[in-house]
C-alpha cells in the first residue's frame, strides 16, 4: 500500500480524530439491528470502530495500512478497548468467522482502483457474511465530463509538540479510466526545519452504477440499492458520493 503511511496516518487523525456524529449514528442503527458479529474492511485508526466497541459491540477491523492499525491501537489503550483488527488488503481477506453486518466507512472502497480486485474483495466480504447479513459500503460514482486536473494545494494541521505537518497534493481525473490519480506529500516541519517528507498515491475509481450493481450480483449478494450517503433515502441526481446496500444471498 503506497497511502496511508506513517505521516499521512498523523495528519489523518490530527485532522479526523472522531467520528461524523450523524454517520455514526446511522452506522450504529444499523449495528442494533444486525445478528451476528460486525466487521469493518478498511476501518483505518478505528473512529467509527472503536465507538462500536465501547457500545459494547462484537466488531472486527481489518485495514492494509499497518500504521494506521498502530494509530488505532493506541487509542483503545487510551480507552481501555482491547481491539479485534488485522492488517490485510480486502481482496486477500480471510478470517476465522462469519459476520451478520458489515460496513465501510465513507468512499473508502473507490480506494480499490483495479476492477479485478475490487470484484475479488466483494466476493471475499460475501465469503465471510452469513446469509441474510447486509452489507452497506460508500463509493465515488459517475463520470465526469471531461479531463480535470488540480494544483498544488493543501492544508496543515499542528501535532501536541508543536510540529507542523503539512499535506498537500496534486492530481487529475483520468477520464478514460474514470480514475483520480494524485500524489500526495506530507512534510513534518519542527522549529522552522523540516524533518521527514513521504509521498504517496492517492488514486479513486468513479464507478459506475450498473457495473457496481453486477459486481455485487456476481459476488453473492441481493436486494442491492444505493442511498444517499448518510440518509435513509435514495441519492440526488449528480450526487458523486453514495451508499450502496445489499443482502448477501
Ligand atoms: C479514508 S481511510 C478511512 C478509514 C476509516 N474508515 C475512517 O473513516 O476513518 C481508508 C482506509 O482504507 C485502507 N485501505 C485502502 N486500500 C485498502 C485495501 N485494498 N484493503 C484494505 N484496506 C485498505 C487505508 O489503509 C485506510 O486506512
Amino acid at each position: 500500500l503506497n497511502s496511508y503511511l506513517k505521516l499521512c496516518t498523523e495528519f489523518y487523525n490530527i485532522d479526523k480524530p472522531y467520528a461524523w456524529p450523524n454517520t455514526l449514528a446511522f452506522i450504529l442503527d444499523m449495528v442494533r439491528n444486525a445478528s451476528g458479529p460486525i466487521l469493518e474492511p478498511m476501518c483505518g485508526s478505528g473512529r467509527y470502530l472503536l465507538p462500536i466497541v465501547a457500545e459494547g459491540f462484537d466488531i472486527e477491523g481489518v485495514d492494509a495500512s499497518p500504521y494506521m492499525l498502530a494509530a488505532l491501537k493506541e487509542t483503545a489503550k487510551t480507552r481501555n478497548i482491547v481491539p479485534r483488527v488485522s492488517q490485510q488488503f480486502l481482496h486477500e481477506m480471510s478470517l476465522d468467522r462469519q459476520f451478520g453486518f458489515v460496513f465501510i466507512q465513507d468512499a473508502s472502497f473507490s480506494l480499490i482502483t483495479d476492477r479485478e480486485q475490487a470484484q475479488e474483495s466483494l466476493r471475499r466480504i460475501r465469503h465471510h457474511m452469513a446469509e441474510g447479513g447486509r452489507f452497506i459500503f460508500g463509493a465515488c460514482v459517475g463520470k465526469k465530463a471531461g479531463a480535470q486536473s488540480w494544483p498544488w494545494g493543501g492544508r496543515w494541521v499542528t501535532r501536541p509538540d508543536g510540529a507542523t505537518i503539512l499535506g498537500t497534493g496534486l492530481g487529475y481525473y483520468d477520464v478514460q479510466d474514470g480514475v483520480s490519480r494524485s500524489i500526495g506529500r506530507y512534510e513534518l516541519i519542527l522549529d522552522g526545519k523540516l524533518i521527514d517528507t513521504e509521498f504517496e498515491s492517492f488514486d479513486l475509481r468513479y464507478y459506475d452504477v450498473a457495473d457496481m450493481v453486477q459486481m455485487l450480483r456476481s459476488a453473492g449478494f441481493a436486494e442491492i440499492e444505493t442511498l444517499k450517503a448518510h440518509a435513509h433515502r435514495p441519492p440526488d441526481e449528480g450526487d458523486d458520493e453514495i451508499l450502496f446496500t445489499a443482502v448477501a444471498n
